[in-house]
């Protein structure tokens, strides 16, 4: 490279007492694209259909759907706080102290139950720890379980059902209509009203006062 060739290529001078800034941000701005990209990318955006295997081979095909006891018979802090609680052992053995006692698919269960250490399940939905999610919220004003976890009835092995994206937040906080419920039917499967769901929903949000939130502070600390 000649001489003048090079000059050419100088930076101006005033360039000089920025330059650390422009270094700091030379270095940032790339691991702040990174972050947003694991951000975007991460199980809650697109992995629907995670469906990790669980220690015991636990059905809610059988229990919810075909033996039919009632998702708040196991989660049953659903209506009343922001997390689902996941059953204790205990309540398996309500059942499971008399029915298949033998069973070694039932075998982890007879241990938890008689040393105290709980099953270790495997998390499946799990938002951010930025995003703040409240059950009773929904639950209790007229939001199913099934509009945001699918036919957990017919499901072996629980997976995750819908995005849990923002946009996917915001698009029902947006229209609730379709997705509404009377509350007391909030964890029937397959519940629909008998007439167009678009008609039921808009009476039913206007006589609760319903109004899904939308600004920042909403979601996020
Ligand atoms: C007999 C108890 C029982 C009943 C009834 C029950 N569940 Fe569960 N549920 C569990 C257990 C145990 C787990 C944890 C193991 C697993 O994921 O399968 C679980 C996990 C889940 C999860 C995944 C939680 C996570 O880790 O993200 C969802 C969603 C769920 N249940 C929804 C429902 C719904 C909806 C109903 C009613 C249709 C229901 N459950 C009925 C026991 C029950
Ligand atoms: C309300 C009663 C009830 C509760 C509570 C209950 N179960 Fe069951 N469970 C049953 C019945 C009944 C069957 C057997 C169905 C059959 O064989 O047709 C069964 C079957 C099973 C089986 C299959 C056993 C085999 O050998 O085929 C497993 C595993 C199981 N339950 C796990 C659990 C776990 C884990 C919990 C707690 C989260 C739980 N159950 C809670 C009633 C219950
Ligand atoms: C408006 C959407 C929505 C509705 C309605 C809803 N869930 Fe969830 N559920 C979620 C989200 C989002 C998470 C993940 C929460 C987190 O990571 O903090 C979750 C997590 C769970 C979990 C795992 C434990 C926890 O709290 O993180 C269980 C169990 C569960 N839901 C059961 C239910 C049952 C049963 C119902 C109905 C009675 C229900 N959910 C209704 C969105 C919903
Ligand atoms: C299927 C519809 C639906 C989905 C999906 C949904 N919401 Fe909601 N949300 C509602 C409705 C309806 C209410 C009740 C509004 C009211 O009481 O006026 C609500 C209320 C809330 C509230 C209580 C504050 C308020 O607005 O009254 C919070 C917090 C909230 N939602 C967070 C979330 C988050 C976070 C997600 C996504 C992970 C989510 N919601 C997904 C329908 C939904
Ligand atoms: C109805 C609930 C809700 C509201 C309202 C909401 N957010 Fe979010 N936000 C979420 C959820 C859920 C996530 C996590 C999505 C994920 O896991 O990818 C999120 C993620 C984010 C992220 C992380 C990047 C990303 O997209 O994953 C940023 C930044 C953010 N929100 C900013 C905002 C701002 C700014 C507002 C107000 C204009 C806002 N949010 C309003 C639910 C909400």
């Amino acid at each position: 490279m000649s001489d003048k060739q090079s000059k050419s290529f100088q930076f101006p001078k005033w360039l000089n007492t920025i330059r650390p800034q422009l270094a700091l941000g030379a270095l940032i701005g790339p691991v702040y694209l990174v972050v947003l990209i694991y951000y975007a990318w991460s199980p809650q955006t697109t992995m629907v259909g995670y469906q990790p295997p669980q220690p015991v081979e636990y059905s809610h095909a059988l229990h919810a759907g075909e033996l039919g006891i009632d998702c708040l018979y196991c989660h049953y802090t659903v209506t009343e706080g922001a997390h689902a609680a996941i059953p204790p052992t205990e309540v398996c053995m309500n059942c499971h102290a008399s029915i298949h006692t033998e069973s070694p698919k039932l075998l982890k269960v007879r241990e938890s139950y008689a040393t105290g250490l709980p099953i270790p399940w495997v998390r499946v939905h799990d938002l951010p720890a930025f995003v703040q999610f409240d059950h009773s919220a929904h639950v209790t004003r007229g939001v199913g379980c099934e509009s945001c976890h699918g036919r957990v009835d017919k499901m072996e092995v629980v997976w995750q059902d819908e995005k849990l994206s923002m946009g996917w937040c915001l698009e029902c906080h947006r229209n609730p209509e379709v997705n509404l419920r009377p509350p007391e039917f909030a964890t029937a499967m397959g519940w629909a009203p008998n007439e167009d769901p678009e008609v039921f929903g808009a009476r039913f949000a206007a006589e609760n006062n319903l109004n899904p939130r939308e600004d920042c502070s909403t979601c996020h600390y």
